[in-house]
């Protein structure tokens, strides 16, 4: 199956049940439910959720029972988005296209809406009815590790203060695997907790993760120097406008695509890895192939 099948498979199913349990959760705060779905359905690409049930397909699992997982890493996402634009943080007033949420609905209810999509997430989870107690436990705390201070929020933290400084290429490497890659790497350890899928498969597609997650962000940085506002949905050059250290900042941009695609060979080498220890895995594998894809310049 390709990714586009896939997508058009799983995707409308999945927003559905991404908006039932906004729907079910604030049904009584006018200005919090419209913000909340203002950037929950805002035409997010589903990266990350998407990668979660992938997983549980190339796992031969029951991909709706990822719903769950992959419903609370997206509102983390989308929190996280909407308190990355603030004036405090990196202060833009364009994502996907449209408005940021403090633009529209002004700052204080932006900073609710995204305290309530990052509570509601591990509410999602613990109420599930199709996870077992014991892999809820699981899937909690580790999502609480990768978006908290021990990951997406470390990262975002010195994402902040190295505006004040240069770092090495070392450094920001460590920088970009907290504040994205954490999130994308939990999207591959949830779909092979869930399916119990073994160690094997487990490193391999969690090596995957690792390398996505970088390569993600190296092609965000990327995006911002060499697209158009157009493309991107977003005000260009503002990178360099906040002065953030980013690969193209740091190694130029043949430099950074450089990297970027070793870094996306490094992924390729563990899904042919995967592709070759389990016999029908090839044709599932095709997904996470073609989501590489999102990655290249
Ligand atoms: C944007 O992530 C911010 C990063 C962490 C790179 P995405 O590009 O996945 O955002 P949406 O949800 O598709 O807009
Ligand atoms: C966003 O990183 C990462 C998180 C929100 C955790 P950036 O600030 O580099 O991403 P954009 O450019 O705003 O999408
Ligand atoms: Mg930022
Ligand atoms: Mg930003």
């Amino acid at each position: 199956m390709n990714l586009s099948e896939f997508q058009s498979e799983w995707m409308p199913r999945f927003d559905a049940f991404l908006y039932s349990e906004l729907d079910a959760r604030v049904p009584s705060q006018e200005n919090l439910h419209k913000a909340m779905t203002y950037s929950l359905m805002g035409g997010g690409k589903r990266i990350r959720p998407l990668l979660v049930l992938a997983t549980l397909s190339l796992a031969s699992v029951e991909i709706s029972d990822g719903f769950a997982a992959a419903a609370a890493l997206e509102y983390i996402h989308t929190y996280s988005l909407i308190h990355d634009d603030l004036p405090a943080m990196d202060d833009d007033d364009y994502r996907r296209g449209r408005l940021t949420s403090h633009k529209v609905f002004g700052e204080s209810t932006a900073i609710l809406a995204g305290d309530a999509l990052l509570t509601a997430a591990f509410e999602i989870l613990a109420e599930s009815a199709t996870i077992s107690a014991d892999k809820k436990v699981k899937l909690i705390g580790l999502l609480a590790k990768a978006s908290g201070p021990d990951g997406m929020i470390a990262g975002q933290m010195d994402d902040v203060e190295g505006e004040q400084k240069t770092l090495t290429i070392e450094e920001l490497k460590q920088v970009h695997d907290n504040k994205t890659g954490a999130l994308i790497r939990y999207a591959v350890t949830a779909g092979c907790l869930i399916a119990e899928a073994d160690e094997a498969f487990t490193t391999e597609m969690e090596g995957f993760s690792r390398h996505l997650g970088l390569a993600y962000q190296i092609h965000n940085d990327l995006k911002d120097v060499v697209l158009d506002e157009t493309e991107t949905g977003k005000t260009i050059h503002h990178d360099a406008a906040l002065n953030k250290n980013t690969y193209p900042s740091i190694l130029g941009v043949t430099g950074a695509i450089q990297e970027l695609n070793g870094v996306i060979r490094q992924a390729e080498g563990c899904l042919d890895r995967v592709a070759l220890s389990y016999d029908d895995a090839e044709d599932k594998i095709e997904v996470f192939r073609q989501l590489l894809d999102y990655v290249r310049i």
